[in-house]
């Protein structure tokens, strides 16, 4: 049985997990917030624990509550004066932890109202618990309801113990949701050191994941691959990981969105943790560590290996537009401006020209401009 994790102070890896939450909610809140497409927001932590460590430490619901005021409160303000509703949604399955999960979050909401608005009712619907196996409410209708309805934004995090819950098909329900954004705990390690027992296989087809051929500390790198590969390849879809080493274990984060949007905030919350490659605290590529005489955060391996990738796509005709290699770099786990940075280069050396207006962004690729890459060596010859 899994040890109880509210039980104990947080350690520095729960911490960075929960830092993790908090930020890519932070970054995800106020674009749904502002979108007028979007009539209401549901956020979902269906794994919510009680709420705080023993010392006092945020869990994730209090986390998420805390994030939606806003700095100075201005999403509660931004609420009253817009009418959008946003509902927070709490499962915590053993009976002990959801009473204490109640009344923490009770009291947060109490002591918030009392240090801020000062009013009656909190502007937040969060007063929607449920103590239930995670895929009892899953299966529920109502979510479901919730899940599909494409006026609806979601934000869902899966704080789950172990690796079970997020199997195939609650993976592709998520994935298939409209305007649904999710996060998702998972122990990688321990598929990998089990991959050959049924209770491991029943979820995973670990035959076809190649942990033999790759480094340990790659083993969540490709639990989120296997994840990617249950995506259709004709699916415009992002799927981004961080992984979360403590000790000899790897454990990590999986994100996914429909929305470039998503992915640029996501990999902006990564990149920031992770200098290399944006998607561990254990240098997972072997860069050369801070203090050493090449340590670079520019030239990292990662970020070399796909300057070069993306040069001989663009160089090769494959990549024919800016919009085409923006996506190339978010699908590969790469901050966007690494393509705008290769372009860049090749234009200094001539090799390639644009047609459209010229433009050098790399963030809201969803508004960005087109514009088309001309080789200039190629028409030349
Ligand atoms: C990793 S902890 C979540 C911690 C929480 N996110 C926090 O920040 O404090 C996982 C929680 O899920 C609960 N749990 C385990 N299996 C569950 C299931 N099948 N359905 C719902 N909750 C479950 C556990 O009791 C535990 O409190």
């Amino acid at each position: 049985m899994a040890r109880d994790i509210n039980k104990d102070e947080f350690p520095e890896e729960t911490k960075l997990k929960l830092e993790i939450f908090a930020e890519c909610f932070r970054e995800w809140l106020p674009v749904f917030l502002h979108n007028i497409h979007i009539q209401k927001i549901f956020i979902y932590d269906f794994f919510a624990g009680s709420g705080m460590d023993i010392e006092g430490n945020f869990g994730s619901p209090l986390i998420l509550l805390n994030e939606a005021k806003g700095e100075n409160c201005k999403y509660c303000n931004l609420l009253r004066s817009n009418g959008k509703q946003v509902c927070f949604g709490f499962n915590e399955k053993l009976k002990q932890k959801h009473d204490n999960l109640v009344r923490n979050v009770n009291s947060f909401i109490n002591r918030c109202k009392s240090e801020n608005c000062k009013l009656e009712k909190c502007i937040y619907s969060y007063d929607n618990f449920a103590q239930l196996e995670f895929k009892e409410i899953i299966s529920q209708k109502r979510f479901n309801e919730v899940l599909n309805n494409r006026d609806y934004g979601k934000f869902i995090l899966l704080d789950q113990y172990g690796f079970s819950q997020v199997d195939e098909d609650i993976f592709l329900r998520l994935v298939n949701a409209p305007k649904t954004d999710f996060i998702f705990f998972i122990s990688s390690s321990f598929i990998k050191r089990f991959k050959e027992h049924p209770a491991i296989k029943q979820y995973f087809d670990t035959q076809n994941i190649p942990f033999d051929e790759a480094k340990p500390q790659e083993c969540h790198r490709l639990i989120a691959d296997y994840y990617q590969n249950l995506i259709p390849t004709s699916r415009e879809y992002y799927l981004h990981h961080f992984t979360i080493k403590k000790g000899s274990n790897y454990w990590g984060l999986i994100f996914g969105s429909n929305h470039t949007l998503g992915m640029e905030k996501f990999l902006k919350v990564c990149w920031e943790k992770d200098k290399f490659s944006g998607e561990s605290n254990c240098n997972i590529d072997n860069d050369y560590q801070k203090g050493t005489l090449f340590y670079t955060e520019e030239e990292t391996n990662k970020k070399q290996m796909y300057r070069s990738i993306l040069r001989d796509k663009i160089l090769s005709g494959e990549i024919k537009d800016n919009i085409t290699g923006l996506k190339y770099a978010l699908k590969n786990r790469c901050l966007p401006e690494l393509f705008t940075q290769v372009m860049k280069e090749l234009e200094n050396e001539k090799l390639i020209s644009r047609t459209g207006k010229k433009n050098y962004s790399s963030t809201n690729i969803h508004k960005i401009q087109p514009y088309l890459i001309n080789l200039l060596n190629y028409e030349n010859n």
